[in-house]
Parts: structure tokens; sequence; C-alpha cells
């Protein structure tokens, strides 16, 4: 049996007993702060677990891509030390949300574990919680396991939680006995013998983040098997790399690193590099990018891993992405995401292993000199704090550093190193706080709200609370500020990157504006209002009233950032992904993966596109259908955006197709005209597009002919003109900014007077000079020639505005004796100054030199005693 069978099995026997098949929700989980990635099957149904979301089904089926990599699961060191951890896995799961419980969940997986799988009864043992009577009698009596083959543990094995807080619940675990050979017949966790193969989790509490319990609303199922080590077993191999899963990815790497794929030494490198570029090709296909926190210094660490295992076993340079084709080759039918993103996958992982090299080597730089300034110190060890600033900031490796630290008789201190990567741990988990608006107290967080905002701009209706200061209220009165929630309202609030509406309302007895709406976690409505008129008292029926000019411009700009996503696909490719937007009424901004600038003539092109099908006047339409049928449909949904089963599907003509709740033009021809204002990188891999369209984009439009306007008048040129006046007066003023620098340096670059001032020093020629009143820039330009004409030494200062400059030049073969980036150091400290450079260059500023002699003698008197 291979892994495609396997998928397929468990698919069918679930299927068929009634369970909807639900597709893996992204590695990135969608808008849940307590997981940095999706940890098991049962992540995206945790709402319905909890009770605050229902779907139309009651069973479900998946296999989930899942990373464990940080938090309460983190397999992370794990990898590459056994033969069945890892960082990227699969996990099939079925689950019930309030429908069946235990006893149907140990039949359903006992009957696909022997009668579909195959396994033998008595090659399975099973655990259950120790408490749990009830789940032990069914394994007795109901399936007839002899009670031997029956273990009860306590909570580390079997009582399992999502994270410090969420959904859990005592568990039942089946677990495969691998023979005697492996181990002792006796039954617990940490025995080898048994292999882990399928949790079933009795779901029954929601923890508290102060560890309190409370019942879920209804008993439910989550179960977990882990694919991999299903595949090992039923493909009667004895590790997770031998399978169809890893195998392949470990026969093409060994090839191209000339190796043989089963040597023992290198065994545990092929294994985590296969392990590796799998966890890198999904991460990027769901839009993970390296960077310095979060999920992107995940991304970086295993790739750096990856990459340092990929030079023990002989790779000289970066190799990584050639392996990705392989992973995408053996995935792709499963995961069509991957082939889609083929391309960027490759060059995103190449571009980061390249720039890994250049660190090393840069690393290599720093490292040398944190040994110096440690053996300067008369000490051996090195300080946790520079070696982590070596790895998190020059991204070289702490291993790298304790490595090479013992080659030179020295350590790291490893504790102080801990101390500051928990510190930047803890900093990227607060990184993760959820987005808007948060914090609110319960009362207002726990309202809903109907928006009939698609359709009408206006609405009455009773009010369900007013808020003053985060309380409740009976009344707000002139002047004063508070959020009302109302029964239904047409007002937007601010999601999905389109900013919220503004507007008015009254009440019998007041006059109000509406300066923001925003929604709460329960898709509830908070108007932010002030109040200009009387008495607004919670028995008031409101009358509440959209701006509706603004809501058009937000509109032009909503419907042109679908056109804008649909054309950067088409000419772009698809890998293109929405990872940011901001939709308001002057302008839209759009962020997405890309890994190259884009250039002006696709700009271009995108820009022509867009007002192409502006005027063609498609129509805008919505429908609401299924997740699942509208991504099947082709309907683009945004990696970390959290769906409902019941989605709002939006197309525009056949030219794009999205999920989106928010407010649109009914055709095309309504935004009139699109202009993108810039294209610019807003981190490594995730470029910006700003336009403006609609009424903005002809404000834009008026702006700038004004601007161009005046420039004509200034210099009385009009048109094309202009631009040939102003090129030719460039022209003559670089000719002479030229003129002017060349009689500049002709005055500076005579030294033959310094040919006396040459002197030997420990045996080398050495020139000390000082020059009155030169640039820092003529400066360093005078070192390099005066190195150059008299081979030597040359450490030459300046005064220039109060201030001191100072350069040293050394020709390489001499920086042995003399560093120039060390002397630059020592040398600044006369001047109160700091610097820095190479051992061959080096400059610094500080203090005016007042006494340029004593200054010299000072430098002389230091090269003399440098050791
Ligand atoms: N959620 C359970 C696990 O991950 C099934 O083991």
């Amino acid at each position: 049996m291979n892994s495609n069978d396997i998928r397929d099995i468990f698919y069918t026997f679930f299927k068929n007993k009634g369970h909807y098949k639900v597709m893996s929700a992204p590695l990135v989980p969608a808008k849940d702060p307590t997981i940095l990635f999706t940890n098991a099957g049962m992540n995206q149904f945790k709402d319905i677990f909890i009770g605050n979301e229902s779907r139309d089904y009651k069973r479900a089926v998946s296999i989930q891509k899942c990373m464990r990599v940080s938090g309460k699961h983190n397999d992370f060191d794990e990898v590459g030390r056994t033969e069945y951890h890892h960082t990227f896995f699969e996990m099939l799961g079925n689950f019930s949300f309030g429908d069946y419980f235990k006893e149907k969940a140990i039949e359903y997986a006992w009957e696909l574990m022997t009668d579909k799988f195959g396994f033998s009864p008595e090659d399975l043992r099973v655990s259950v919680f120790n408490e749990d009577d009830e789940s032990y009698k069914i394994w007795e009596d109901k399936i007839g396991i002899p009670s031997k083959r029956i273990s009860r543990l306590g909570e580390k094995d079997n009582f399992w939680q999502m994270g410090n807080t969420g959904p859990c619940g005592p568990c039942s675990e089946i677990h495969y006995d691998r023979g005697a050979e492996f181990g002792p017949d006796e039954f617990s966790g940490d025995n080898k013998r048994f292999v882990e193969v399928w949790n079933l989790v009795f779901m029954q509490y929601y923890k508290e983040e102060s560890g309190k319990m409370n019942p879920l609303p209804s008993p439910s199922i989550d179960t977990g098997m882990g694919m991999e080590r299903l595949t090992t077993l039923l493909s009667g191999k004895s590790s997770n790399y031998d399978t169809d899963l890893f195998r392949p990815i470990i026969e093409f790497t060994a090839k191209l690193a000339d190796v043989n794929p089963d040597d023992k030494d290198i065994k545990i490198g092929l294994n985590v590099i296969a392990d590796h570029v799998r966890a890198l090709s999904f991460l990027i296909s769901d839009g993970v990018l390296p960077s310095n926190d979060g999920r992107g210094y995940v991304l970086r660490r295993l790739l750096r891993r990856a990459s340092k295992h990929g030079r023990s076993i002989g790779f000289k340079e970066s190799f990584l992405y050639k392996v990705t084709p392989v992973v995408i080759e053996i995935m792709e039918n499963t995961y069509p995401e991957l082939g889609l993103n083929r391309k960027f996958i490759s060059e995103v992982i190449k571009s980061e292993e390249e720039r890994f090299e250049r660190t090393l080597l840069s690393g290599l730089k720093r490292f040398e000199d944190i040994i110096h300034n440690t053996i300067d110190k008369g000490e051996k060890v090195l300080s946790g704090k520079d070696v982590f600033k070596l790895s998190d900031t020059y991204g070289f490796p702490v291993d790298f550093s304790i490595d090479l630290a013992n080659e030179k008789n020295m350590k790291v201190d490893l504790e102080g190193f801990r101390a500051e990567l928990a510190d930047q741990q803890k900093k990227s988990r607060s990184g993760l706080a959820v987005r808007g608006v948060s914090n609110l107290p319960e009362d207002m967080d726990k309202l809903n709200s109907i928006f009939t905002g698609y359709n009408s701009l206006e609405e009455e209706s009773s009010i369900k609370e007013i808020f003053k200061a985060n309380s409740i209220t009976d009344s707000i009165s002139e002047g004063e500020e508070g959020v009302l929630i109302i029964e239904k309202t047409p007002f937007y609030g601010e999601s999905g990157g389109q900013t919220g509406d503004t507007g008015s309302g009254r009440s019998e007895n007041s006059l109000f504006s509406i300066t923001d709406t925003r929604k709460n976690s329960t898709g509830g409505l908070l108007h932010y209002v002030k109040i200009l008129k009387g008495n607004l008292t919670n028995s008031d029926i409101v009358r509440v009233k959209v701006d509706m000019s603004k809501r058009e411009n937000i509109a032009a700009h909503h419907t042109s950032t679908h056109l804008l996503h649909a054309a950067l696909r088409e000419i772009l490719g698809p890998h293109i992904k929405q990872s940011g937007s901001y939709v308001g009424p002057d302008k839209l901004r759009f962020d997405f993966t890309h890994f190259k600038s884009v250039s002006k003539d696709q700009l271009n092109g995108i820009e022509t596109l867009i007002n192409r099908k502006i005027r063609e006047n498609l129509n805008v339409k919505t429908i609401e259908t299924t997740y699942e049928d509208a991504l099947n449909s082709g309907a683009i949904a945004i990696f970390d955006e959290k769906y409902s089963d019941k989605v709002r599907m939006l197309s525009i003509g056949e030219f794009s197709c999205e999920l989106c709740g928010g407010t649109h033009l009914q055709q095309t021809g309504e935004i009139g005209f699109f202009k993108i204002t810039s294209e610019s990188s807003i981190s490594s891999g995730i470029r910006r597009i700003e336009a403006v369209a609609g009424s903005a984009g002809y404000k834009y439009l008026e702006t700038l002919f004004s601007r161009i306007e005046k420039i004509e008048s200034k210099f009385n040129q009009k048109g094309e003109r202009l631009f040939d006046f102003l090129s030719e007066l460039d022209e003559k003023n670089r000719k002479l900014e030229k003129k002017i620098s060349k009689q500049g340096s002709q005055e500076k670059t005579d030294f033959s007077e310094l040919k006396s001032s040459k002197m030997e020093i420990r045996g080398l020629p050495v020139i000390i000079h000082h020059f009155e009143e030169t640039s820092k820039k003529m400066l360093s330009t005078a070192a390099d020639d005066i190195k150059r004409k008299y081979e030597c030494v040359t450490i030459i200062s300046s005064n220039e505005g109060g201030k001191s400059g100072i350069v040293i030049s050394i020709p390489s073969n001499l920086t042995k004796k003399f560093n120039a980036s060390t002397l630059i150091k020592q040398i600044s400290t006369i001047v109160e100054g700091n610097g820095g450079g190479r051992p061959d260059f080096a400059q610094a500023g500080g203090n005016e030199i007042n006494d340029p002699e004593g200054f010299m003698a000072r430098i002389v008197e230091l090269l003399e005693n440098t050791k």
C-alpha cells in the first residue's frame, strides 16, 4: 500500500460513514493567535467544538497539513534523531461535532485499522486515560480486546489539548507492536517497541488560561493519525524515510551530492534535508516567507539547518531549490497549490539559501572579531549575547559558533544565549496579536447584528445596546461619545481591508454622527457615535444613513482591488497571493507575494488590462455558496482569512472570482479610471502596489496636471519641450559639477610632500599625516592614493566643521601585522569617537584634533606597541 492508496481508503471509509470531506486548511492558522502554525486536523474546527460556529454537517473527515515546530506540540529538535518525527506532516482525522461519541469513534477506528488497512488485531495495543472506564469497557466488551492489551495511562499520554488554552479532553490511542526485537513487552508511552498510530480524542472541555476547564456545549470527537507512520507500517518499511513520501527526495539529493543514499554516516543529514524541504515547500506555498520573526523565522531556521546538513554531506553551493521539484511531484496531486507555486517556491528557497551563504561569509568575519575581543579581555568564553546577535541579526548559526569556538579551545556561554533566545521568542509571540478590535469587554464582543448594507444605505432599527467608555449605559447625551449596537444596520464594519463606513443617524430626540464602524468577534457591528444634539436612549428607534459618496469611493477601490489581483495573476503568474490590503475612499493598497520588483512594462501591462476591463463594463455578481464549491469553481481565497462554510463569492465577468464580504460596484464601468501610483517592496518577497480609482483617480490626475502646469510656467516651456529643456539644464549642471570637483581633486592629489613623512614601524613602511580642512570624502580617496603611491600603511586625518575624520588604508599583503579595523577602534578612542571597517580599510570620526603633532605621536606609539 502506498501513500495515495492510504488517502483513498481513508476518505472512502469515512465518506461511507456519512462524513463530509473537508479540505486541508492552510498551514497558517486563520486568525488564531494561540498557535503559530496549524498543528492538528481539529484546528480549523475549533470554533465548532467551542460552540461559536455551526456547520451544515455534524461529521467531517480531513487530511490536514500540519507543522509541529513551536508551542505545545514541537518536534523541531527530534527531526533527524528519530525515524518518525517530522516538522511537516499530514494528519488523517475524522470528527464528530456533537454527533457520535466514544463508542462509534472506537468502532470506526477499529474497523478501518483491521478490516480496511488489514492490521492483525494481535499486533495492536490500546491505551485509555486512567479515569476513563467507559472507553476501557468499549474496548474490552464491544471490540473484544483482551485486557492485557489495554493500558491505562496518565495525563501526559492520554489527555490531549490543542495548546495552553483551547478545546481538550481524554483520549484513547491505538499503537502498533513492532515485536520483541524492539523492546520488552511492557507497554508504556516511552517504549520504542510500540508505535503510536491513531489518537482518538474525546473532546469535552475548554481549557482557559487560568487552567480552569469548562465543559464544551456537546461532547465531540477529534481524531488524528500520522500519515507518514501509517505509510511506513502499511508498506512494510522500518523508517518513515523509506516510504514513497520521502525516499525519492532522499535518492535525488544523494545523487545530486554524488553520495550513497544508504551511507550510515550521512543518513541523518539526508533525512533532515528531506523533512525540511517538504516543510519549506508547503510553508512557502501557503504564503510564509523568510523573515526575522514569527513564522518567517521558523522558515529561515529550517532552511539554514537543511543547508548546513547539505554542507556536511558535501554540497558547496545552494542546492535546496533543486530538490523542491521532487517534493512537488510526490505531493501535488493531493495538494495542487504546490504545483501552482512551483516557480515561486524554488525562487524563494534559492534566494534565501544564497543569502545564507553570504551571511556565513560575513558572519565568519564578525565571529573573528568576537574571538579577538574575547581574547583581548583575557577571557575564554564567548558572550551569549554576542553569539545570539550573530545568529539572530546576521544569521550565523549558533552551532557554527560553538564548533568554531571549540577549534580555538574556547566556549560559548550557552545559558546567556538561551536567555536571549527566550526573550526574542517572547517578543515574536506577542507580535502575533490579533489585528483590529481586540480586548473588547465581553458584553460588547458577544452582541451580533444583521448587516443590510449590500443593498441599502439607510435603515431603521431598534437598539441592542449602548456603551459609554466600554460599559453598558441607558443613554448618552449631547457632546458625548459611545458605541452603538443596533439590530439591523447598513454600516459596513472594517474588515477584509475595507475601511468601516461613516455616516449619520437620528432618533426622536437626538442627532448623531457615526465616525467609524468596526466588527466584534461575533460579527456584531460597532458604530462609534458622537451625539450632536439631544439624548440617545436605549429604548429609541434609530434611523441611520451611510455617507453615500464615501461608500461609492470605497466601492470603486474595492472592485478595482479585485481587478488588480486578477491582473497580477494573469501578468505575473498564479503564485501571486494577497498578503494584505487597504481599501479606503482615498486609495487602495495591495500587498502580495512576488519575489522580484514589478518592471515598468509589467506595471503598464497591468494598468492597461485593468482599464480595458473597466471599459468592458463587466458585471459584478455575488452568490452565496459553500466554501468547497467556491474553491472548486476556481474562486481565490485569502490564506489567513477565516471563512465559515457559507461564503460569498464575487465574480467580475469571467475575469475575476474571489471570496469577499465587502461592498462593491455593480458594473466595472462605474470605476471610470484606474491608475497605479507606486510599486515597492515591503519585506523580502512581498511587494506593494498603491493605486487610485474612480473620483480619487480623477483627483489624482488633477493634482498632477496642476503640478506640471506650475513647472511649465516656471520655466516657460510647454509639453515635450519642457522635458528637453530640463534635460539640457541637467546636462549643463553635471558638466559644471564635474569641472569643479576636478579642480578640487587636482589641488589635493599631489602628495609629493608626504614622501618625507614615510617612516618604518616594526619593519613596515608607514605614513601618518594630518591634513587641514579636507573633507572626509576626499580623505578616503587620498588614503587609497597614498597607499598605492608609496605602498605603505597609510593613516591620515583631518578636521572638518569642528569634527575630525581618520582613515586607514593598508596594502592587503601587510594586513597580517596591522589590521585597519582593529587599529581604527584604538585610534578613534583618542578623539573619543568610533569607527570600523575591513582589515585593509577603515575609517572613523570623532572630536576635533587640536594638537595634530601629539595625535600623530600617539598613533606611532600605538603602532609600535601593537602585538
Ligand atoms: N488532535 C489530536 C492530535 O493531534 C487528534 O493528536
